[in-house]
């Protein structure tokens, strides 16, 4: 039994109307591969894939061996993609799994063939170009003959060759429409060199939704699965819908005289007779420190500030403005009743992704379903 005086909510009706909002997008013209890396941005791994595969993605995309075992143990059979770096030991493990994985170079793909055929295998490989992330993959000028080196390696096969875009949230840069110049360059190189029948997939959520072109065989949509990441899309994209809000309940109230403070440091002191709540999150739940003195929370009467310095498991509120809320009373941190995760990431000078994949993994998580897609049409 969880004591649940903290939680995320996660509305699996909001992933799948996203989805199936996605997916419409393309008209049937390209695959969606759903990216449920880091436990689904933090809204759980296993639920969320299967909502995602329910409404219409084609597959799935992990960053790590271990999270793609974990959604077969869970009973996900739809193909999974590992997209970062696997060495010796994860790749035995994903070409048991089944798991498709990233070639980041021709000597990383021998070994994960290697790998597949001392199990009798045959590794699936999605060979990674670097267009201009600069992160993973080969060359784009490289990928011909690294394509051509992996067919002919025993063990191995081609199912996909992909890369990444580094800014294509910016609507303001041309850089994407380079990066896709290069990569399809690569991949017209890769089929004149004779080889052919893997998919080309290069769009994250925003390329995906911004540039059309960029579709090809598949996106691999992270956040706008999750109804977030607007930045870049205008009012043209399409009426996403956020998946999560994070919620804790008031543990006690304290009325401090003028004087006071409160927590660590003393960095707040009373200036006028205060009533102070506690929330039971801190800093090893993701409500990151930066919050402290700064932020805000959503409770139905109003909003109350984050006052002091926020602890491991708790932080302060001052609910004096607020006279209706008090000890059991429920306050919003993110989500529909607060601040959006996009508005505490403007905050904190980060991104959304970063708010929502910070929840750890000691915050229950509640899955709702609303049947959003069912009242509302797409
Ligand atoms: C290689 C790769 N592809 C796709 C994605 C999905 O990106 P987004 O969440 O912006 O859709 C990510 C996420 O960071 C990624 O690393």
């Amino acid at each position: 039994m969880i004591d649940r005086q903290a939680w995320a909510e996660v509305d699996l009706s909001a992933i799948r109307r996203n989805v199936r909002r996605l997916v419409a997008l393309a008209g049937g013209e390209s695959g969606l591969c759903a990216v449920v890396k880091a436990d689904a941005y933090g809204h759980g791994a296993a639920p969320v894939a299967r909502a995602c595969l329910e409404a219409g993605a084609t597959s799935l995309a992990v960053a790590m061996v271990d999270e793609g075992l974990a959604l077969r143990a869970a009973g996900v059979v739809a193909p999974i993609l590992v997209m970062g770096y696997t060495g010796p030991e994860g790749a035995g493990r994903a070409v048991a799994g089944g798991l498709s994985v990233a070639a980041v170079s021709v000597e990383n793909a021998r070994m994960i063939a290697a790998q597949a055929e001392l199990r009798g295998r045959i590794a699936r490989l999605h060979l990674k170009v670097d267009t201009g992330m600069s992160r993973l993959g080969v060359p784009a000028s490289e990928a011909a003959a690294a394509a051509t080196a992996i067919v002919s390696t025993p063990g191995a096969m081609l199912e996909g060759v992909f890369s990444h875009f580094a800014d294509a949230d910016d609507a303001g840069s041309d850089f994407s429409r380079i990066q896709l110049e290069r990569f399809n360059e690569a991949t017209a190189a890769i089929e004149a060199a004779g080889v052919r029948g893997f998919a080309r997939h290069i769009a994250n959520s925003s390329a995906y939704i911004r540039i059309p072109a960029s579709r090809l065989d598949m996106g691999r949509v992270g956040i706008a699965v999750y109804g977030l990441g607007a930045t870049g899309l205008g009012s043209d994209g399409p009426a996403l819908v956020p998946a999560m809000a994070l919620k804790a309940r008031v543990t006690q109230v304290r009325t401090l005289p003028i004087g006071d403070s409160v927590g660590y440091g003393r960095t707040f002191v009373a200036r006028r007779a205060s009533r102070i709540g506690t929330l039971p999150l801190g800093y090893a739940d993701g409500v990151t420190r930066g919050l402290s003195n700064r932020g805000w929370v959503g409770f139905p009467s109003g909003r109350a500030p984050i006052v002091g310095t926020v602890c491991m498991d708790q932080f302060m509120v001052d609910l004096t403005d607020l006279p209706d809320e008090g000890e059991g009373s429920t306050a919003t941190l993110f989500g529909p009743g607060g601040p959006s995760a996009g508005e505490l990431a403007e905050l904190l000078g980060t991104i959304d992704y970063e708010i929502i994949s910070s929840v750890s993994v000691r915050v229950p998580r509640i899955y709702l379903d609303s049947r959003l897609e069912e009242e509302e049409p797409c």
